[in-house]
């Protein structure tokens, strides 16, 4: 048998958890706070469960430092459902907002302002997308399903300058936002770190901030509480957790709550409808799920249970630091690994470029790519222990994921690897 202190996993998610929660976990699932049941088996509207709802979001809004006026939500649809779920959410809005301009301008006369509702529909609506990997591509396909190619904007698409691959993010004086004077974009979606490519932004894009900046939305599914964040200059900041957070079936929305009712409307139903824009499904309505401190319909609270606990002793780990501690830990395990991987140019390449390398997901191919030579690195890994190495299957070759849960241990065991491979050892 192999035991699990034996091995360090990269996978890229689902990814490793710290043992001492997984063994937490264990006993909670045959008997929770000694009631004679497992978490599972209890109420999502139990007292218990409210306790741990409020306790993991209270562990997220510390080590994040989030302010009062943003809301957190937990969802079931993972990561994908949020590419859907913004959609909906803030094409309502936009269309809510431009409604009762009309209106004003425009009176009772309701024929009259669907007419011009429709026209600014179809001429001003548009979704802003940076596209520079696989998941902010998918998530701009989504958009296009659901309202229509002609309003996704795609400002930028990394590939284009890149032989048609992803692996940089090109400069933002070459991207092409909605013009804020035009009314500017529903909203601007980035993906902050794609795990497929390795490419992660190496910081908030200048071109989003100021006064009129637009509505941001980004996915961070794989390198959420990973490094500082200012929040604020995020309108929707969303993860699946089950790669630095916890385990599969919550999604986490850090949400703006001007972006909620009252201060935000939402448009009917029957005016989508009439508009020919797309109803989105109550469970991925932010808010419904708001109103109901996401549980408006059964939630998983085991799973929120997981993300508690790592993120609570995320926070009793760095005290005052908080997720900057965890930064500080993140970015020395991927700086060991960039080097060694450096060092040996005739046998390792780095897959994207220098500048906007990811922390998290480190993809590299040994020996320019050669199957054969690929397939037995991961093989001799494999022997030491060393597992969930293997690039997604979309562009293959290695992708050592860097999680939070990975130690600095396990990266040191891999720069030993590395080494010993390069060297032929
Ligand atoms: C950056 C990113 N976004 C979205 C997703 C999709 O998440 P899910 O599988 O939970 O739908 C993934 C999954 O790996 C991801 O890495």
């Amino acid at each position: 048998m192999v035991n699990r202190s034996d091995v360090h996993y990269f996978g890229a998610g689902p990814a490793p958890l710290p043992t001492h929660v997984l063994e937490e976990a264990a006993k909670v699932l045959l008997n929770f706070k000694d009631k004679g049941i497992g978490i599972c088996e209890i109420s999502h509207r139990s007292p218990e469960a409210n306790a741990i709802l409020a306790d993991t979001k209270q562990a997220l809004a510390t080590l994040l430092d989030i302010p009062d006026d943003y809301d957190i939500l937990f969802l079931q649809s993972g990561g994908s459902g949020e590419f859907s779920a913004v959609v909906y959410n803030l094409v309502s809005i936009w269309v809510e907002k431009k409604r009762a301009q009309i209106a004003q301008e425009v009176g009772d006369d309701n024929d009259e302002v669907l007419k011009r509702l429709r026209k600014a529909v179809d001429e001003e609506l548009k979704l802003d997308y940076l596209v520079t990997g696989s998941w902010s591509l998918k998530a701009s396909q989504e958009a296009a399903r659901l309202v229509g190619a002609k309003h996704v904007n795609v400002a930028v698409d990394a590939r284009k300058s890149n032989d048609g691959r992803f692996g940089t993010i090109p400069d933002e004086s070459t991207w092409t936002l909605t013009s804020r004077e035009k009314g500017g974009p529903a909203f601007v979606y980035f993906c902050d770190n794609e795990t497929v490519d390795g490419v992660e932004f190496p910081q908030f894009p200048k071109s989003l901030v100021g006064e009129d900046a637009p509505w941001v939305c980004a996915d961070m599914s794989s390198n959420f509480i990973s490094r500082k964040v200012d929040v604020r200059k995020y309108a929707v900041i969303f993860g699946g957790a089950q790669k630095n957070i916890g385990n599969t079936g919550i999604a986490i929305v850090i949400l703006r709550k001007s972006l909620l009712p009252p201060v935000a409307q939402y448009a009917s139903p029957d005016l989508l409808r009439q508009l020919n824009l797309p109803v989105g499904p109550i469970v991925l309505d932010y808010p419904t799920i708001a109103k109901n401190n996401s549980l408006y319909n059964t939630l998983p609270i085991f799973d929120v249970w997981v993300a508690g606990q790592v993120m609570a002793s995320l926070v009793d780990s760095y005290g005052a630091k908080r997720i900057g501690g965890q930064e500080e830990i993140s970015n020395d395990k991927a700086r060991l690994i960039y080097d060694t991987l450096d060092k040996y140019p005739d046998v390792y390449r780095v897959v994207p470029d220098k500048s906007v390398r990811s922390r998290m997901n480190i993809c590299f191919r040994v020996h320019g790519g050669d199957a054969d030579k690929e397939k037995q690195f991961l093989a001799d890994a494999e022997r030491r222990g060393l597992t969930g190495l293997k690039g997604h299957r979309s562009v293959g070759g290695i992708r050592a994921s860097n999680y939070n849960a990975v130690s600095l241990d396990g990266a040191s065991k891999l720069v030993t690897f590395l080494n010993d491979y390069a060297r032929g050892a």
